[in-house]
């Protein structure tokens, strides 16, 4: 009997993997409304596309000075902790002080503006993008890209990566257009009044922001948040979208993990030798993700409520927003008393970004996009088990929160261009590593040039 059973569950595991691999049939594409309504009152089509500039009036910045001046007197961390238990409150004060004193409002303002900046309106929502137009010299072709930053980011993120992304160089036959947009609910771009806005419905807003713009065809990039929206992009558009570049790769499947399950066993089975240590022992992850992702379940469920104090507390914001940018960059940083914030971020860029949750009051509608995907309405959607073919590139940080080896990648990806798992950078990459990230996107894009030139429909793009 015994015997038999072991028979049986050997025939299981081997059959398993066939049927994971080859059999299963892949869900159906979702249906999507282009013209679903976010906003407030009856559908009314508004194309006017207007210039916009971030402006720190007085009252907010007085309001915020006040705010800092008047905080309470944060509860010392204990003897010998670092940020194991959350931001380091000496660390938080110094920041908090230097907000108040030193960060100069005028400037920063200043630099946040340095790029055109618009709003239009999309299905009932004002939504804000950078638009980077260079100029382009006699024989090289202007190429548009969107990029998308997540939570807790901002387009700030970019700043910094933006004249590199766009910079002519003998290299190469193109030159980047790019649209940045703040995504809705954050920042300077609208959030929805009703419930539904996921990374789906989402993914449709800015199709047509590039629909809007007058792109019928242009290529994508998006870290976090960003990079699932950008995925769904790739997978409902795959006739205008030309080429999918992300630095988070992230697959939410049965296959998936059941493939990263058995490479536990023996992870050669699964992963390069020398990549192994980024995906296992699987225990490490487990605990690693256990560790920080309360946030995620708060956000979940019940953004509402914890969005109250953080609308209005700076230190608070401060202080949940910071210690993603500390630990998701390195995890070691946990045990650092300053959070190694400043291992490669400035005080300015930092609070640049905090900046666009403050002034905005945008952090609980940020939030809520937690709640739009973990629920079982996105989930049921299966989107990461829709293939799509649009040419795919990765970058993968070194300290990146997850890593997924290239065949598993081609599950949903099957022209996964080239993945490239660099040896360096966090989850913030492009505000990290700017040169190295840019440097990737335009290689990915030259190379998905190359790819349409030998593929049989062909593009001019
Ligand atoms: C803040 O920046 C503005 C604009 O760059 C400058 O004129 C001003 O002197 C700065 N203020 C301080 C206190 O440094």
């Amino acid at each position: 009997m015994i015997k038999l059973l072991i028979l049986l569950l050997i025939a299981v595991v081997a059959f398993l993997p066939i049927y994971l691999l080859y059999l299963k049939s892949p869900p159906p594409l979702p249906e999507v409304d282009l013209n679903a309504w976010w906003g407030h009152g009856e559908p009314k089509e508004d194309t006017a596309i207007k210039p916009y500039k971030i402006k720190f009036t007085e009252s907010v910045v007085k309001d915020l000075k006040d705010r800092l001046k008047s905080r309470r007197p944060f509860t010392p961390p204990l003897e010998g902790v670092a940020f194991e238990y959350g931001f380091n409150t000496n660390t938080l004060d110094s920041w908090a002080t230097y907000w108040l004193e030193k960060y100069n409002f005028t400037e920063r303002e200043n630099f946040l503006n340095q790029y055109p900046q618009y709003k239009t309106n999309i299905q009932g929502l004002n939504i804000h993008f950078i638009r980077v137009t260079p100029k382009v010299p006699a024989g090289k072709q202007l190429v548009p890209m969107l990029l998308l930053h997540g939570w807790p980011g901002s387009v700030r993120e970019f700043y910094e990566a933006i004249p590199h992304l766009t910079a002519v160089s003998e290299d190469r036959d193109f030159v980047l257009e790019l649209i940045i947009p703040s995504l809705p609910g954050y920042g300077h771009s609208e959030a929805s009044v009703r419930p539904g806005l996921n990374p789906l419905s989402i993914a449709v807003i800015f199709r047509n922001l590039m629909q809007r713009l007058g792109f019928q065809k242009y290529y994508i990039q998006g870290g976090d948040w960003g990079s699932l929206i950008t995925s769904n992009m790739a997978t409902l558009f795959p006739k205008e979208v030309l080429g999918y570049h992300t630095n988070l790769i992230f697959l939410l499947t049965p296959t998936v993990t059941f493939f990263e399950l058995l490479g536990s066993i023996y992870p050669p089975l699964v992963v390069d030798r020398q990549l192994a240590d980024r995906m296992y022992p699987q225990s490490e992850v487990y605990s690693f993700m256990l560790e920080e992702s309360g946030y995620m379940h708060i956000q979940a469920t019940k953004p509402d409520t914890v969005g109250i104090s953080l609308l209005d507390s700076p230190s608070g914001l401060m202080a949940y927003i910071l210690e993603k940018f500390s630990t998701w960059t390195r995890k070691e940083h946990r045990s650092k008393v300053d959070g190694g914030l400043e291992f490669r971020f400035t005080k300015d860029q930092l609070i640049d970004n905090l900046m666009m949750y403050w002034t905005t009051r945008s952090i609980t509608t940020s939030m809520r996009l937690y709640s739009e995907c973990f629920n079982k309405k996105y989930m049921a959607l299966k989107m990461d088990e829709i293939p799509t073919k649009v040419p795919t590139w990765t970058i993968q940080g070194k300290n990146e929160l997850g890593y997924l080896p290239p065949w598993l990648i081609k599950l949903k990806y099957p022209n996964l261009v080239k993945d490239n798992p660099i040896d360096d950078g966090g989850h913030f990459l492009a505000l990290e590593l700017p040169q190295v990230f840019s440097e990737d996107v335009l290689n990915a894009v030259q190379a998905f040039r190359q790819w349409h030139k030998s593929s049989s429909i062909k593009t001019d793009l």
